[in-house]
Protein backbone atom coordinates (compact mmCIF):
# COMPACT_ATOMS: atom_id res chain seq x y z
CA UNK A 1 0.00 0.00 0.00
CA UNK A 2 1.38 3.64 -1.02
CA UNK A 3 2.45 5.21 2.05
CA UNK A 4 0.51 8.99 2.97
CA UNK A 5 3.19 11.65 4.47
CA UNK A 6 1.31 14.31 5.92
CA UNK A 7 2.68 17.77 6.79
CA UNK A 8 2.33 21.19 7.43
CA UNK A 9 0.45 23.35 4.99
CA UNK A 10 -0.51 26.64 6.83
CA UNK A 11 -0.04 27.94 10.39
CA UNK A 12 -0.81 31.44 11.76
CA UNK A 13 -0.87 32.20 15.53
CA UNK A 14 -2.07 35.47 17.96
CA UNK A 15 -1.12 36.49 21.23
CA UNK A 16 -2.94 39.41 23.03
CA UNK A 17 -1.95 43.06 23.12
CA UNK A 18 -1.83 42.99 27.14
CA UNK A 19 1.75 43.03 28.44
CA UNK A 20 2.17 41.75 31.91
CA UNK A 21 5.84 42.40 32.79
CA UNK A 22 7.43 40.82 35.93
CA UNK A 23 7.89 44.56 37.55
CA UNK A 24 4.14 44.36 37.45
CA UNK A 25 4.01 40.80 39.22
CA UNK A 26 6.18 42.35 41.86
CA UNK A 27 3.26 44.94 43.02
CA UNK A 28 0.42 41.79 43.62
CA UNK A 29 2.92 39.12 44.68
CA UNK A 30 5.64 38.88 47.28
CA UNK A 31 8.37 38.59 43.93
CA UNK A 32 10.93 40.47 42.05
CA UNK A 33 12.13 40.46 38.02
CA UNK A 34 15.97 38.64 39.74
CA UNK A 35 13.91 35.72 40.49
CA UNK A 36 11.70 35.61 37.70
CA UNK A 37 13.97 35.61 34.89
CA UNK A 38 17.06 33.93 36.85
CA UNK A 39 14.72 30.57 37.87
CA UNK A 40 12.88 30.72 34.65
CA UNK A 41 14.00 33.17 31.98
CA UNK A 42 11.05 34.88 31.60
CA UNK A 43 10.41 38.56 31.52
CA UNK A 44 7.08 38.88 30.13
CA UNK A 45 3.89 37.57 28.88
CA UNK A 46 0.50 38.73 27.43
CA UNK A 47 -3.00 38.18 28.81
CA UNK A 48 -6.51 38.24 27.62
CA UNK A 49 -9.03 41.07 28.30
CA UNK A 50 -11.94 39.68 30.76
CA UNK A 51 -14.22 39.53 28.27
CA UNK A 52 -12.37 37.15 25.85
CA UNK A 53 -12.10 33.72 25.90
CA UNK A 54 -10.47 30.82 24.67
CA UNK A 55 -12.53 30.17 21.41
CA UNK A 56 -12.01 34.15 20.18
CA UNK A 57 -8.29 33.79 20.17
CA UNK A 58 -8.30 30.07 18.79
CA UNK A 59 -10.49 31.54 16.01
CA UNK A 60 -7.69 34.28 15.51
CA UNK A 61 -5.11 32.01 14.94
CA UNK A 62 -7.47 29.80 12.91
CA UNK A 63 -8.05 32.17 10.28
CA UNK A 64 -4.77 33.20 9.99
CA UNK A 65 -3.57 29.55 9.55
CA UNK A 66 -6.32 29.12 6.78
CA UNK A 67 -5.29 32.25 5.15
CA UNK A 68 -1.53 31.28 5.26
CA UNK A 69 -2.61 28.05 3.72
CA UNK A 70 -4.61 29.62 1.14
CA UNK A 71 -7.77 27.82 1.76
CA UNK A 72 -11.30 28.91 2.60
CA UNK A 73 -12.79 27.82 6.03
CA UNK A 74 -15.33 25.76 4.35
CA UNK A 75 -12.66 23.18 2.69
CA UNK A 76 -11.85 22.08 6.28
CA UNK A 77 -13.20 18.63 6.99
CA UNK A 78 -11.99 18.73 10.74
CA UNK A 79 -10.84 20.71 13.96
CA UNK A 80 -9.36 19.74 16.73
CA UNK A 81 -8.29 22.48 19.83
CA UNK A 82 -6.13 21.01 22.35
CA UNK A 83 -6.69 23.40 25.65
CA UNK A 84 -6.16 23.39 29.16
CA UNK A 85 -8.76 26.38 29.42
CA UNK A 86 -12.27 25.31 27.35
CA UNK A 87 -14.62 28.44 26.89
CA UNK A 88 -17.20 25.59 28.53
CA UNK A 89 -17.15 21.89 29.95
CA UNK A 90 -18.96 21.27 26.84
CA UNK A 91 -19.69 22.09 23.96
CA UNK A 92 -16.38 21.33 23.32
CA UNK A 93 -14.28 24.87 21.91
CA UNK A 94 -13.45 23.66 18.61
CA UNK A 95 -17.40 23.22 18.20
CA UNK A 96 -17.43 27.20 18.86
CA UNK A 97 -14.24 27.71 16.75
CA UNK A 98 -16.07 25.96 14.10
CA UNK A 99 -19.18 28.55 13.99
CA UNK A 100 -16.92 31.55 14.43
CA UNK A 101 -14.98 30.79 11.46
CA UNK A 102 -17.54 29.71 9.23
CA UNK A 103 -16.09 25.91 8.93
CA UNK A 104 -19.67 24.41 7.78
CA UNK A 105 -18.50 20.73 7.00
CA UNK A 106 -15.92 20.15 9.50
CA UNK A 107 -16.01 17.60 12.40
CA UNK A 108 -14.81 19.43 15.93
CA UNK A 109 -13.50 18.50 19.21
CA UNK A 110 -11.23 18.97 21.77
CA UNK A 111 -8.19 17.11 23.62
CA UNK A 112 -7.28 17.31 26.76
CA UNK A 113 -3.48 16.68 27.05
CA UNK A 114 -2.08 19.81 29.24
CA UNK A 115 1.13 21.27 27.44
CA UNK A 116 1.80 18.12 25.19
CA UNK A 117 -1.45 19.39 23.40
CA UNK A 118 -0.76 20.47 20.55
CA UNK A 119 1.71 17.80 19.03
CA UNK A 120 -0.41 15.39 20.52
CA UNK A 121 -3.19 16.92 18.08
CA UNK A 122 -1.21 16.78 15.16
CA UNK A 123 -0.60 13.06 15.56
CA UNK A 124 -4.29 12.52 15.88
CA UNK A 125 -4.89 14.78 12.92
CA UNK A 126 -1.88 13.13 10.72
CA UNK A 127 -3.84 9.87 10.97
CA UNK A 128 -7.15 10.94 9.85
CA UNK A 129 -5.10 12.13 6.79
CA UNK A 130 -3.33 9.07 6.48
CA UNK A 131 -6.43 6.95 6.17
CA UNK A 132 -7.67 8.89 3.66
CA UNK A 133 -10.85 9.85 5.92
CA UNK A 134 -10.00 13.82 5.58
CA UNK A 135 -7.97 16.11 3.45
CA UNK A 136 -7.71 19.61 5.60
CA UNK A 137 -6.99 18.79 9.07
CA UNK A 138 -6.96 22.22 11.54
CA UNK A 139 -5.31 22.10 14.45
CA UNK A 140 -5.08 24.46 17.47
CA UNK A 141 -3.53 24.63 20.30
CA UNK A 142 -5.30 27.84 22.39
CA UNK A 143 -5.19 29.10 25.88
CA UNK A 144 -6.32 31.64 28.10
CA UNK A 145 -4.42 30.32 31.43
CA UNK A 146 -4.71 33.70 33.36
CA UNK A 147 -8.32 32.52 33.62
CA UNK A 148 -7.33 29.92 36.09
CA UNK A 149 -4.31 30.96 37.51
CA UNK A 150 -4.12 32.07 41.23
CA UNK A 151 -2.95 36.00 40.77
CA UNK A 152 -2.08 35.51 44.60
CA UNK A 153 -0.10 32.45 44.14
CA UNK A 154 3.93 33.83 43.65
CA UNK A 155 4.57 29.72 42.68
CA UNK A 156 2.43 29.60 39.70
CA UNK A 157 1.63 33.51 38.63
CA UNK A 158 4.98 34.49 37.38
CA UNK A 159 5.10 31.25 35.06
CA UNK A 160 1.82 31.18 32.79
CA UNK A 161 0.83 33.64 29.39
CA UNK A 162 -2.06 33.74 26.82
CA UNK A 163 -1.73 32.73 23.19
CA UNK A 164 -2.85 30.93 20.08
CA UNK A 165 -1.12 29.32 17.52
CA UNK A 166 -3.03 26.77 14.28
CA UNK A 167 -1.36 24.89 11.14
CA UNK A 168 -3.33 22.95 8.58
CA UNK A 169 -2.37 18.93 8.22
CA UNK A 170 -2.30 17.80 3.90
CA UNK A 171 -1.27 15.11 2.33
CA UNK A 172 2.25 16.03 1.10
CA UNK A 173 5.09 14.50 -0.92
CA UNK A 174 7.01 11.50 -0.53
CA UNK A 175 9.52 11.18 2.42
CA UNK A 176 8.66 15.01 3.69
CA UNK A 177 6.44 16.48 6.16
CA UNK A 178 5.35 13.93 9.98
CA UNK A 179 8.54 11.33 9.42
CA UNK A 180 7.75 10.36 13.12
CA UNK A 181 6.27 10.85 16.48
CA UNK A 182 6.07 9.47 20.03
CA UNK A 183 3.23 10.27 22.66
CA UNK A 184 3.42 9.08 26.56
CA UNK A 185 1.74 9.41 29.94
CA UNK A 186 2.36 8.26 33.12
CA UNK A 187 -1.25 9.33 35.15
CA UNK A 188 0.29 7.96 38.17
CA UNK A 189 1.53 11.61 38.87
CA UNK A 190 -1.24 13.41 37.20
CA UNK A 191 -1.44 15.68 40.86
CA UNK A 192 1.25 17.61 40.48
CA UNK A 193 -0.22 19.79 37.82
CA UNK A 194 -3.77 20.00 38.40
CA UNK A 195 -6.76 22.17 38.48
CA UNK A 196 -8.47 20.44 41.34
CA UNK A 197 -12.21 21.88 41.29
CA UNK A 198 -14.96 22.16 38.74
CA UNK A 199 -14.90 18.89 37.34
CA UNK A 200 -16.95 15.86 38.78
CA UNK A 201 -14.55 15.04 41.39
CA UNK A 202 -15.13 18.12 43.11
CA UNK A 203 -17.94 20.57 41.29
CA UNK A 204 -17.88 24.32 41.97
CA UNK A 205 -19.22 25.46 45.04
CA UNK A 206 -18.85 27.40 48.13
CA UNK A 207 -16.01 25.84 49.63
CA UNK A 208 -13.87 25.28 46.12
CA UNK A 209 -14.19 28.57 45.43
CA UNK A 210 -13.11 29.99 49.40
CA UNK A 211 -10.51 27.52 49.10
CA UNK A 212 -9.38 28.73 45.54
CA UNK A 213 -9.49 25.30 44.18
CA UNK A 214 -10.63 26.41 40.90
CA UNK A 215 -6.83 27.41 39.87
CA UNK A 216 -4.01 25.98 38.74
CA UNK A 217 -1.90 24.17 41.34
CA UNK A 218 1.42 23.06 40.46
CA UNK A 219 4.37 21.10 42.41
CA UNK A 220 6.92 23.06 40.50
CA UNK A 221 10.04 21.03 41.46
CA UNK A 222 8.62 18.10 40.44
CA UNK A 223 7.38 19.26 37.12
CA UNK A 224 10.99 20.37 36.63
CA UNK A 225 12.69 16.92 37.06
CA UNK A 226 10.37 14.93 35.14
CA UNK A 227 10.21 17.47 31.99
CA UNK A 228 14.21 17.21 32.28
CA UNK A 229 13.83 13.36 31.65
CA UNK A 230 11.07 13.15 29.40
CA UNK A 231 12.31 16.21 26.79
CA UNK A 232 15.52 13.84 26.63
CA UNK A 233 14.12 10.55 26.52
CA UNK A 234 10.97 11.78 24.01
CA UNK A 235 13.62 13.53 21.72
CA UNK A 236 16.14 10.91 21.08
CA UNK A 237 13.70 8.03 20.77
CA UNK A 238 11.66 9.79 18.45
CA UNK A 239 15.10 10.80 16.41
CA UNK A 240 15.93 7.24 16.51
CA UNK A 241 11.93 6.05 14.92
CA UNK A 242 12.61 8.59 11.91
CA UNK A 243 16.12 6.79 11.37
CA UNK A 244 18.07 9.80 11.81
CA UNK A 245 20.87 11.01 14.21
CA UNK A 246 21.34 14.03 16.44
CA UNK A 247 23.39 15.23 13.74
CA UNK A 248 20.63 15.18 11.34
CA UNK A 249 18.21 17.90 13.68
CA UNK A 250 18.69 20.87 12.21
CA UNK A 251 16.20 22.85 14.43
CA UNK A 252 14.06 22.45 18.03
CA UNK A 253 11.14 23.77 18.70
CA UNK A 254 10.78 23.18 22.76
CA UNK A 255 7.55 23.67 24.89
CA UNK A 256 8.45 27.02 26.05
CA UNK A 257 8.01 26.83 30.08
CA UNK A 258 11.10 27.62 31.80
CA UNK A 259 14.81 28.10 29.85
CA UNK A 260 16.19 25.89 32.81
CA UNK A 261 14.44 22.97 31.42
CA UNK A 262 15.45 23.62 27.92
CA UNK A 263 18.75 24.47 28.97
CA UNK A 264 19.35 21.01 30.86
CA UNK A 265 17.32 18.95 27.72
CA UNK A 266 19.88 20.39 24.97
CA UNK A 267 23.06 19.60 27.40
CA UNK A 268 21.71 16.49 28.03
CA UNK A 269 21.30 15.73 24.09
CA UNK A 270 24.18 17.57 23.50
CA UNK A 271 22.44 19.82 21.13
CA UNK A 272 23.81 23.22 19.97
CA UNK A 273 22.13 26.54 21.62
CA UNK A 274 22.08 27.91 17.60
CA UNK A 275 19.29 25.32 16.62
CA UNK A 276 16.97 25.35 19.54
CA UNK A 277 13.95 28.24 19.34
CA UNK A 278 13.06 30.19 22.93
CA UNK A 279 10.78 32.97 23.08
CA UNK A 280 9.35 32.19 26.46
CA UNK A 281 11.15 35.76 27.51
CA UNK A 282 7.91 37.38 25.46
CA UNK A 283 5.40 34.54 26.30
CA UNK A 284 5.62 32.84 29.35
CA UNK A 285 4.18 29.49 29.38
CA UNK A 286 1.34 29.09 26.98
CA UNK A 287 0.56 25.54 27.98
CA UNK A 288 -0.36 24.39 24.19
CA UNK A 289 -0.01 27.06 22.42
CA UNK A 290 3.59 27.71 23.37
CA UNK A 291 4.98 25.47 20.01
CA UNK A 292 2.93 26.68 17.53
CA UNK A 293 3.26 30.03 18.14
CA UNK A 294 6.59 29.85 18.29
CA UNK A 295 6.89 27.47 15.33
CA UNK A 296 5.15 30.17 13.55
CA UNK A 297 7.99 33.36 14.65
CA UNK A 298 10.59 30.62 13.89
CA UNK A 299 9.25 30.40 10.37
CA UNK A 300 8.49 34.58 9.81
CA UNK A 301 12.13 34.80 11.02
CA UNK A 302 13.14 32.19 8.53
CA UNK A 303 14.95 30.26 10.40
CA UNK A 304 13.47 26.75 9.55
CA UNK A 305 13.61 26.04 5.40
CA UNK A 306 12.51 23.58 3.16
CA UNK A 307 14.30 20.14 3.79
CA UNK A 308 14.96 21.01 7.22
CA UNK A 309 14.47 18.20 10.01
CA UNK A 310 12.33 20.00 13.03
CA UNK A 311 12.08 18.80 15.76
CA UNK A 312 9.51 18.90 18.22
CA UNK A 313 8.86 18.09 22.03
CA UNK A 314 6.55 18.83 24.99
CA UNK A 315 5.57 17.68 28.53
CA UNK A 316 2.57 18.77 30.69
CA UNK A 317 -0.28 17.62 33.00
CA UNK A 318 -1.85 14.42 32.86
CA UNK A 319 1.42 13.59 33.15
CA UNK A 320 1.77 13.73 29.76
CA UNK A 321 4.77 14.13 26.71
CA UNK A 322 4.77 14.05 23.23
CA UNK A 323 7.43 14.29 20.06
CA UNK A 324 7.66 14.84 16.59
CA UNK A 325 10.19 15.17 13.91
CA UNK A 326 8.69 16.57 10.65
CA UNK A 327 10.91 17.14 7.77
CA UNK A 328 9.63 20.33 6.65
CA UNK A 329 7.38 20.19 3.33
CA UNK A 330 7.00 23.87 2.28
CA UNK A 331 9.10 26.38 0.62
CA UNK A 332 8.72 29.62 1.66
CA UNK A 333 6.80 31.12 -1.89
CA UNK A 334 4.68 28.09 -1.45
O1 LIG B 1 4.23 23.27 31.24
C1 LIG B 1 4.36 22.56 32.42
C2 LIG B 1 4.09 23.49 33.54
N1 LIG B 1 5.03 23.72 34.54
C3 LIG B 1 6.39 23.77 34.47
O2 LIG B 1 7.03 23.49 33.51
C4 LIG B 1 7.09 24.20 35.71
C5 LIG B 1 8.31 23.39 36.03
N2 LIG B 1 8.97 23.91 37.24
C6 LIG B 1 9.67 25.06 37.22
O3 LIG B 1 9.81 25.72 36.21
C7 LIG B 1 10.31 25.49 38.52
O4 LIG B 1 10.22 24.46 39.46
C8 LIG B 1 9.70 26.80 39.11
C9 LIG B 1 10.08 27.99 38.25
C10 LIG B 1 8.19 26.67 39.22
C11 LIG B 1 10.27 27.05 40.50
O5 LIG B 1 11.67 27.14 40.45
P1 LIG B 1 12.57 26.30 41.48
O6 LIG B 1 13.97 26.67 41.20
O7 LIG B 1 12.16 24.86 41.35
O8 LIG B 1 12.14 26.92 42.84
P2 LIG B 1 11.45 26.22 44.11
O9 LIG B 1 10.07 25.81 43.79
O10 LIG B 1 12.39 25.19 44.58
O11 LIG B 1 11.40 27.41 45.12
C12 LIG B 1 12.59 28.03 45.63
C13 LIG B 1 12.19 29.18 46.53
C14 LIG B 1 11.07 28.82 47.53
O12 LIG B 1 11.36 29.48 48.73
P3 LIG B 1 12.00 28.69 49.96
O13 LIG B 1 11.03 27.59 50.27
O14 LIG B 1 13.32 28.20 49.47
O15 LIG B 1 12.10 29.74 51.01
C15 LIG B 1 9.83 29.43 46.91
O16 LIG B 1 8.88 29.77 47.87
O17 LIG B 1 11.65 30.24 45.71
C16 LIG B 1 10.39 30.66 46.25
N3 LIG B 1 9.57 31.14 45.14
C17 LIG B 1 9.61 32.42 44.74
N4 LIG B 1 10.31 33.49 45.15
C18 LIG B 1 10.12 34.65 44.49
C19 LIG B 1 8.69 30.45 44.40
N5 LIG B 1 8.13 31.27 43.48
C20 LIG B 1 8.68 32.48 43.68
C21 LIG B 1 8.52 33.74 43.04
N6 LIG B 1 9.27 34.78 43.48
N7 LIG B 1 7.68 33.92 42.01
Amino acid sequence: MEKIYVGIFGIGSYVPEKLITNEDLSKIVDTSNEWIVERTGIQERRIVDESIATSDIASIAAKRALEDAKLKAEDIDLIIVATATPDHSFPSTACIVQKNIGATKAAAFDISVGCSGFVYGLVVGEQFVKSGLYENVLVIGAETLSKIVDWQDRNTCVLFGDGAGACILEKCEENMGILASELGSDGRNGSVLIQPAGGSRQPANEDTVKNRLHFIRMEGREVFKFAVRVMDKASQSVIDKANLKLEDIDFLVPHQANVRIIDAAAKKLNLEQGKIYVNLNKYGNMSSASIPVALNEAIEEKRIKKGDNVLLVAFGAGLTWASMIIKWNRREED
